[in-house]
């Protein structure tokens, strides 16, 4: 596990949009798992802006995003369809058929779930997945207490995560009590991992997640077990490390003596 604290909050999205477009740049067809929420929009107004500038081709990318919510339609302006639209998709040249969504609508779930998994398998498996990290240390919406082995289902989400994101709607009552979301397992079979936090709030949580114990009530804690995670974090999400100055140390080092070595 690499962990980078960077300055600032833009300066975490610029890295892991660097990252993602040197994937891109080695392998054109790339598989990129993506996340919604708020710390990858500034990785994906960094990727829309390497794209109209500086011609980053998305044009063979396949994208499977992590969940979404059950019960929302893809026009719904809540739905996470909607909100990578918006962020990232009708920016960018990606074909429509190569974007996966979590159906939220699904009348047969499980059917639905096992097609997903067998999906992502087909086209090759993730080459990198972009995390955020819920305040209760889930990932995607696997919350505290799932089999850090599950797939893609159906989960109940907490009161936690019903609060945090009553922000988007109208009201508390609004926000989805379900979601459609791949497991900790799934997740863990990307070939690399970037795991973002940005802000002082997600502090603790990153600190639990990648130097505490790994367990399922922290489902990021898993990520310990995968062998290319790289965690990118602002200085306020990293504040609470314990190890923050050989984090520190190991960028500088690698800077100074490996300069050809990219994360
Ligand atoms: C979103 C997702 C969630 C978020 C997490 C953090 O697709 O899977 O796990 O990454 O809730 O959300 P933000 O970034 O809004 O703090």
């Amino acid at each position: 596990m690499e962990v980078i604290i960077q300055d600032s909050g833009d300066d975490v999205g610029r890295l892991a949009a660097r990252i993602i477009a040197r994937q891109l740049l080695k392998k054109p067809n790339s598989v990129l798992g993506l996340a919604t929420g708020s710390t990858p929009i500034g990785t994906y107004r960094e990727l829309v802006r390497l794209h109209s500038k500086e011609g980053l081709d998305f044009s063979q990318v396949t994208t499977f995003n992590l969940d979404e919510y059950l019960g929302l339609p893809p026009s719904h302006p809540q739905s996470y369809r909607h909100f990578m639209d918006e962020h990232l998709f009708s920016h960018i040249n990606i074909p429509k058929g190569n974007i996966h969504v979590p159906y939220g609508h699904a009348e047969a779930i499980e059917q639905f779930c096992a097609w997903y998994e067998a999906e992502i398998v087909r086209c090759g498996g993730i080459d990198i997945q972009i995390l955020g990290v819920g305040a209760d240390g889930h990932i995607a919406f696997n919350e505290p207490g799932s089999s850090l082995g599950s797939r893609t289902r159906l989960k109940t989400l907490t009161e936690q995560t019903i609060n945090d994101n009553a922000r988007f709607f109208d009201s508390k009552d609004q926000v989805p009590r379900f979601a459609v979301t791949m497991g900790v397992g799934t997740i863990l079979e990307a070939h690399r991992v970037l795991l973002l936090a940005i802000g002082g709030g997600k502090a603790e949580v990153v600190t639990k997640a990648i130097e505490g114990p790994i367990t399922a009530s922290v489902t990021a804690s898993a990520l310990q077990l995968h062998r290319d995670v790289v965690v990118i974090v602002d200085s306020e999400a990293g504040s609470k490390l314990a190890r923050a100055d050989y984090y520190h140390w190991v960028s500088e080092q690698k800077k100074r003596h490996l300069p050809g070595v990219e994360v």
